[in-house]
């Protein structure tokens, strides 16, 4: 294509300006590798205030009154502090300027207007696309990120003047945005976008997920084997039939990670750096985080780490059947996540019983965060489901072995190299846990297995040229007379 391909991504979360999750990872670093490879790429995102405080000058490219409950709307164009790709803001203070997280307020209740919220993110994502806001830029697609995002999709494909085509991308099947069906009416959408196959109907409820699912041109998912899982009753969360209508529509593609944020060589958070040349660096992240953490300053004992939501699906419940059993091995944990708080409480008490072996700290914390990853000597992912995971491919790349449940994404990224794979009934995870153990006790095959994960491409470019492979395609068969 002579001309450069325009793509927009429209998406709840970006690090680093707003993150619950390996989402805003990924539309901070997806959109980024795009633009090297040459695509013209630019970002829509809701104006929370954390975006709008980090808007540089901006250009106001539409006003608006009374969309979905907001007196005002203005969609402002500009670029974000620290990020390179142009970025469409939503300034509506009625329904984005609030404390809290984007999707709950401060005491974990959902916000109840969120169906307003992103259908208005939806709104502004089909009309750009649609061509009718920015009369200096339309994109030829528009690339939708999870439940938040997709009525761009659905609405693109109502567009009366549509020529841009759209792909959506599924980051996690099990968060849907449903809300009830009496409050379809506010999305002012036609009834036959309702009811039916093609309906955004789910179980007497409206999905925005089924809506990104039947209105957009490609679906997307963040690793293959999550893209064969997601069709089966197992993991499709009720959606496998959907999914499975549109199997030739779906694509598995692996995320990678963002060198700029993850690189044990240049991670400023760190006590000190490495690389896969020299580890002598990564010994002293262990200590220094033994020391912070108030564990036994150990260097012989193997320290396992989480950095994790403390959700269902991260499984986390069956590392705390197998702590007991770790810690008598003379292993160490050290955990930092929050959510749950049955989960919360459980590890709090493990950390209170076994203060030298077991260090817990609840919240979100960046920093503690890479600091944790660069010095424990492995990382731990139980989870039930996994469409990618991005906490294993950290580790890979800091030298800290993963022990992962073998399921969607952690299968196509830890092999038995790199990591320590489980699936019960065939291992447990307190059996991975052992082998790993026995293994750290041999240094020279510990070190084998740090640098076979260090030595892997964990980069972005593959992932990238696999998105504008597709997107070509659909704008080839959009061309071509079917
Ligand atoms: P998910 O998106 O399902 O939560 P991922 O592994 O894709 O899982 O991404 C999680 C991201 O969130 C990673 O960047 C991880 O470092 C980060 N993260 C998770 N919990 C915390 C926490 N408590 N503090 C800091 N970062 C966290
Ligand atoms: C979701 C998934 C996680 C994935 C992330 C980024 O939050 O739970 O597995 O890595 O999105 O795609």
């Amino acid at each position: 294509m002579s001309r450069p391909l325009r793509v927009l991504h429209v998406a709840a979360e970006m690090f680093p300006f707003v993150k619950t999750g390996g989402l805003a990872d990924v539309t901070a670093a997806l959109p980024a590798a795009l633009q090297e490879a040459g695509v013209d790429v630019r970002v829509l995102l809701p104006g929370y205030p954390a975006v709008l405080d980090a808007m540089g000058k901006s250009r106001k490219v539409f006003e608006g009154t009374g969309l979905y409950g907001a007196a005002r709307v203005t969609l402002q164009q500009g670029t974000l502090r620290g990020s390179t790709v142009p970025a469409y803001v939503i300034d509506a203070p009625y329904l984005y300027s609030r404390e809290g997280g984007p999707y709950q307020d401060g005491t974990g209740h959902e916000w109840r207007d969120n169906l307003q919220r992103y259908a208005q993110l939806g709104w502004c994502g089909a009309h750009l696309a649609g061509g009718d806001i920015d009369e200096r830029w339309q994109p030829h697609i528009l690339h939708a990120h999870d439940w938040h995002a997709a009525l761009a999709s659905l609405m693109l494909r109502l567009h009366p003047a549509r020529t841009a085509r759209s792909v959506f991308t599924i980051h996690n099947l099990a968060y849907q945005g449903r809300f009830p069906l009496a409050d379809f009416h506010l999305l002012g959408l036609p009834s036959q976008c309702l009811h039916g196959l093609d309906g955004m109907e789910f179980h007497g409820d409206i999905s925005f997920m089924k809506a990104g699912l039947i209105g957009a041109d490609a679906i997307t998912t963040v690793s293959p084997s999550y893209a064969r899982e997601i069709t089966t009753a197992e993991f499709g969360c009720g959606l496998e039939g959907v999914l499975r209508s549109r199997t030739h529509d779906l694509h598995g593609i692996l995320n990678g990670v963002d060198p700029a944020v993850w690189n044990p060589a240049t991670d400023a958070h760190l006590a000190a750096r490495y690389d896969v040349t020299s580890l002598d660096g990564k010994a002293q992240c262990k200590t220094v985080l033994q020391q912070q953490m108030g564990l036994a300053v150990r260097r012989e004992a193997p320290l396992f780490a989480v950095v994790s939501r403390l959700s269902q699906q991260k499984g986390l419940d069956l590392l705390l059947e197998a702590l007991p059993a770790l810690i008598e091995a003379g292993g160490q944990l050290v955990l930092l996540g929050s959510g749950d708080a049955a989960l919360e409480a459980a590890f709090r008490d493990a950390a209170r019983a076994h203060p030298a072996a077991v260090a817990v700290q609840l919240g979100y914390d960046e920093t503690l965060a890479h600091r944790i990853i660069a010095g424990a000597d492995a990382i731990v992912l139980p989870s039930r489901f996994e469409p990618c995971g991005l906490t294993q491919l950290y580790g890979l790349r800091y030298g800290t072995v993963p022990i992962v449940r073998r399921v969607g994404g952690l299968i196509d990224t830890v092999d038995e190299v790199t990591g320590f794979g489980f699936l019960e009934p065939e291992r447990t995870l307190t059996e991975a846990l052992r082998l790993a153990v026995e293994e750290y006790a041999t240094p020279a095959t510990w070190q084998a297995r740090m640098r076979e994960g260090m030595r892997r491409d964990h980069g972005w470019s593959n992932a990238a040229s696999r998105y504008v492979t597709l997107y070509q395609s659909l704008l080839q068969a959009a061309a071509s007379p079917s």
